[in-house]
């Protein structure tokens, strides 16, 4: 359904690859909520992805940017602007990444090279997005940035690896920032926390299956979907959240608060 929450606002959404990505799913939310955006994501994603397809989809132009590249960012918003007609109103990041998860290195045998590539990618990198717009003066007032994150930031999942320092990084990013973006542009900052959800970087984690299927017996009303986060993160670029900022948001079914539930009990009972 449709409610034309984002008629007439402009955007970019970085990290569609594939029709499973959060951000895929944003994309079509966003452009079925009447808002027109610049599609972006990594030269070599584009070569692998789909990314064409949504594009055509959804009317919307592709610009190849390295998240970690500032250059690549200077060029990507100048040229979203051009394309766009005028200023930004809404930002999704939607990026990660652990050269150490994909190549199966424990969180005790770290290569800090893959450490620090994983930091850039999955963090500093939505600092650098940020900055570069801020720098260009490039969003509207009240507009609306979105980060992506999960709740290893603040509890213990062993196999999540250093994803897990990223993003805590990364909530931290989106309160320092969000002060400044806030203050100086009346710019919102916002992260969501988002459950476990059968993506391509989600899929990378060791075992996953086992993951998803407890954080969804968990859960009193069971893990977010890929299209539960896109709706959220509509409603965070909508004008009906104008105040909300410098925020972690559990998109979660609940189980970030959640002790045990019955189902998981039922498991240990005899
Ligand atoms: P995905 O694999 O579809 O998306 C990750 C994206 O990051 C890809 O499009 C990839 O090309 C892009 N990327 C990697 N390196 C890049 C670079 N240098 N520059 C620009 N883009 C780059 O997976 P998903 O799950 O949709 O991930 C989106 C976000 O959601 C990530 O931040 C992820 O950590 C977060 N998230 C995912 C969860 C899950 O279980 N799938 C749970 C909670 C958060």
């Amino acid at each position: 359904m449709s409610y034309n929450l984002l008629k007439g606002k402009k955007g970019i959404i970085f990290g569609a690859l594939d029709p499973n990505s959060i951000a895929w799913k944003t994309a079509e939310r966003v452009h079925e909520e009447g808002g027109t955006f610049v599609l972006t994501n990594a030269p070599i994603a584009m070569r692998m992805g789909q990314i064409n397809e949504l594009a055509e989809k959804t009317g919307s132009e592709i610009i190849p940017a390295d998240a970690t590249s500032i250059e690549d960012l200077e060029n990507l918003v100048s040229k979203s602007m051009e394309i766009l007609g005028g200023k930004i109103d809404f930002v999704l990041h939607s990026i990660g990444m652990s050269v150490n998860v994909r190549k199966g290195k424990a969180y005790t045998d770290q290569n800090y090279d893959w450490t620090q590539k994983g930091t850039d990618v999955s963090a500093m990198s939505f600092h650098k997005v940020m900055q570069t717009l801020y720098k260009a003066d490039a969003m509207n007032e009240w507009g609306s940035i979105v980060a992506l994150t999960y709740m290893a930031a603040q509890r213990v999942f062993p196999d999540y690896n250093d994803m897990a320092d990223n993003k805590a990084y990364l909530e931290s990013i989106a309160r320092s920032f969000g002060y400044f973006f806030g203050r100086d542009k009346k710019v919102r900052v916002n992260t969501i926390s988002q459950s476990p959800t059968p993506t391509t970087a989600g899929q990378g984690v060791k075992g996953f299956d086992g993951f998803i299927a407890y954080a969804d017996k968990m859960s009193p009303l069971g893990n977010a979907t890929a299209l539960d986060c896109a709706n959220y993160t509509v409603t965070l670029f909508s004008d009906l959240t104008k105040r909300v900022t410098l925020q972690n948001l559990f998109n979660d079914g609940g189980f970030s608060n959640m002790g045990v539930s019955d189902a998981i009990m039922e498991k240990f009972v005899e």
